[in-house]
């Protein structure tokens, strides 16, 4: 049979089911990658698994996150991971370091094998030829103990990228147009695999670019092939012995596929306040900005801060506008410095920040109240920021740069007229920020601050489930919503007591209090629930408030596992009418919910009504099963 390159690697990595799309497969995971902002939690529970050592071929636990140290939470959480890492056969990034997605595809990821990350973008490393995919910190807990990862089996999209990019039009601008056609739930259940001899043109930091934003599209994950490109950057990375070369077959079959035209495409731009609010830069030139902020794991690469330097060189930052630049990596840094783009950067006026996520999670730089911020990151929620009132544009380093020294969005096309960078021949390795594990782990002592707390755990089913429906939200509510997520909260990520009070405050002021008073209850919500982010404590921090049920007309992928993970039971309209039904406070109730799980529907009652509502159980039995033991840690631990 001829196979595309992620059929290829999922045939590879089968352990049960068939690769029939649409049915739920179980995959080997080779390499695991945390990030400290859901490490901590998925560590506590890779602890409550009791295995001795992580089963994977590499896992590593990065800090790019909570750099933050304004009290001691942050730093606490740091020196818990560090001390698990060593315990339990895990490599650990330092702080300072740089990014997860950015430092495992310099010095981690390996064509052809899996690896399951608890960040949304871990399929950055698609870049680089694997199935890479973001997931709840359970379930990544789950596979560094050596357990299989389940998804359905996704439909392969063909991107065929015909052509080559024209200077001041960049990788950026291939997955603005895509989240454009697609937009942010378009990627549902789908792998969008990379083909042509566009692909050849790009190399693997522009491909990781495409893959890391490919998230936004709801995509399970994308992936572009491994060939003499992917060779390239590996042995620049001294690491050529990791290549294997991993192409679609000729015939292969897709299920679905499209033509992006490469000498065709122009600067793009995001609007707020969602990646897929895509038009041409023409239709926001000149808009005047007062922040702009170039990093993230979508845009913080070597090749993408040397044309930051080229383009700021000998120039002067416009004088209302804040430029933070946050490098990818240590290693991106560190060769700046070398080579002296660093200092054309500095001397632009642009502010260094550290390597890490920094502004992108909205730790620290938030703009100005009522601020436009033009950033080259992949995500601009509203309030992400940090600044709720705040205009956050995305669009290309190229974009953002030339934007930084004009003061006003501007089409970058018209200032650069020369080819992309080249990149180096050797990358300059220093390793010494990554601490191997220990050899002998049993000697390890884990080190707990007294902000890391026991996370709530579910209660198998029982006969009827029900409650009060606390809120009715509408589409597209993101995990930020559901769980805020800024410099004054990531803190507390160990500590879900904590942020219980802060649980969907975006949406209702009260909710935490509502869900305190009537013991629990119900969300009620549009389409897209949980887009977003892999952030578990979206999941987490309802089940500690006693939220037994999410009804809604869809689930984001990742957040409807993490519900299912955390025994909270996402339920789906079958007649979306049903939706406009409902009221905040309507009480609600699944009888026999053990009994009505045998089928593929469970009846509500809305007593409050007097009315009966239809909603899909859109659950494999082994995700029933998950749901009835009352979440995946009692699910596993009864097995
Ligand atoms: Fe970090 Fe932002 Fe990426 S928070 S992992 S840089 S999406």
């Amino acid at each position: 049979m001829r196979l595309t390159v992620a059929q290829k690697i999922i045939k590879d990595h089968l352990s049960i089911g068939e690769m029939k799309k649409g049915t739920e497969i179980g995959i080997r995971i080779d390499q695991t990658l945390t990030q400290d902002s859901t490490g901590t939690m998925a560590y506590l529970q890779l602890e409550s698994l009791g295995v001795d050592k992580v089963k994977t071929k590499r896992s590593v636990a990065y800090i790019d996150h909570n750099m933050l140290q304004t009290g001691p939470e942050n730093a606490d959480d740091h020196r818990y991971i560090q001390s698990v890492a060593k315990k339990y056969g895990i490599y650990f990034s330092k702080p300072g370091n740089g990014i997860c997605h950015q430092v495992h595809l310099e010095r981690f990821g390996v064509p052809g094998e899996t690896l399951l990350g608890s960040d949304s973008h871990t399929p950055t490393c698609g870049g680089i030829g694997m199935i890479a995919i973001g997931a709840g910190g359970l379930d990544v807990a789950v596979a560094m103990a050596g357990g299989e990862y389940f998804i359905t089996m996704p439909e392969i999209v063909k991107v065929e990228l015909k052509g080559c990019l024209k200077p001041g039009v960049s990788a950026k601008d291939i997955i603005l147009e895509i989240l454009r056609r697609y937009k942010v739930k378009g990627g549902v259940n789908k792998i969008f695999e990379y083909w042509g001899e566009g692909v050849k043109s790009l190399t693997v930091p522009e491909r990781a670019t495409i893959t890391n934003m490919g998230a936004e599209l709801g995509a399970t994950t994308s992936v572009f092939p491994s060939d003499e490109v992917t060779y390239e950057f590996l042995k620049a990375q001294g690491r050529g012995s990791d290549y294997r070369e991993i192409t679609a077959d000729e015939g292969a079959v897709f299920d679905e596929e499209f033509v992006i035209n490469l000498d065709e495409l122009r600067p793009l731009v995001a609007c707020y306040h969602s990646p897929d609010n895509v038009v041409p830069i023409g239709k926001v030139e000149n808009i005047r900005v007062d922040q702009v902020a170039i990093g993230s794991c979508t845009n913080s690469s070597y090749r993408d801060l040397m044309r930051v330097a080229q383009i700021l060189d000998g120039k002067t930052v416009a004088e209302h506008v804040s430029l933070t630049i946050s490098p990818g990596s240590k290693q991106v840094l560190n060769m700046l410095a070398e080579n002296g783009a660093l200092s054309k950067i500095i001397s632009s006026g642009a502010r260094i920040l550290e390597c890490g996520c920094g502004p992108c999670i909205g730790m620290g730089q938030a703009p100005n109240t009522d601020g436009v911020s033009l950033r080259t990151f992949n995500r601009n929620f509203k309030g992400r920021s940090g600044t709720p009132s705040a205009k956050v544009y995305l669009a290309s380093p190229e974009v953002a740069a030339v934007s930084a020294l004009t003061g006003y969005i501007t089409d970058p096309t018209k200032y650069i007229s020369e080819g992309d960078i080249n990149l180096p021949k050797h990358f300059l390795i220093n390793d010494n920020s990554i601490i191997p594990p220990a050899e002998k782990g049993e000697n390890v002592e884990i080190v707990k601050g007294p902000n890391i707390k026991p996370f709530p755990q579910g209660k198998p089913l029982t006969k009827d489930i029900g409650g009060k429906v606390l809120i009715k939200l509408g589409d597209n509510i993101t995990t930020d919503h559901i769980m805020p997520s800024n410099a004054k909260l990531l803190p507390y990520r160990s500590n879900i007591p904590y942020l219980a009070d802060y649980c969907l405050l975006p949406c209702d002021s009260e909710f935490p209090q509502k869900a305190e008073k009537f013991g629990g209850g119900i969300i009620v919500s549009g389409f897209n629930y949980g887009q977003g982010s892999s952030r578990e404590h979206a999941a987490l921090v309802p089940l500690y408030l006693g939220i037994k049920a999410v009804l809604a007309k869809s689930f984001a992928r990742i957040h409807k596992q993490n519900l299912i993970n955390n025994g909270i039971i996402p339920l789906i309209f079958q007649q979306e009418k049903d939706y406009d039904d409902i009221d905040v406070m309507d009480e609600l109730v699944l009888e026999n919910i053990l009994e009505q799980m045998e089928g593929d529907t469970i009846v509500a009652n809305n007593v409050t009504q007097n009315k009966r509502y239809t909603l899909i159980l859109d659950e494999t039995e082994r995700q029933k099963e998950i749901l009835r033991a009352g979440g995946l840690l009692n699910f596993i631990k009864s097995r």
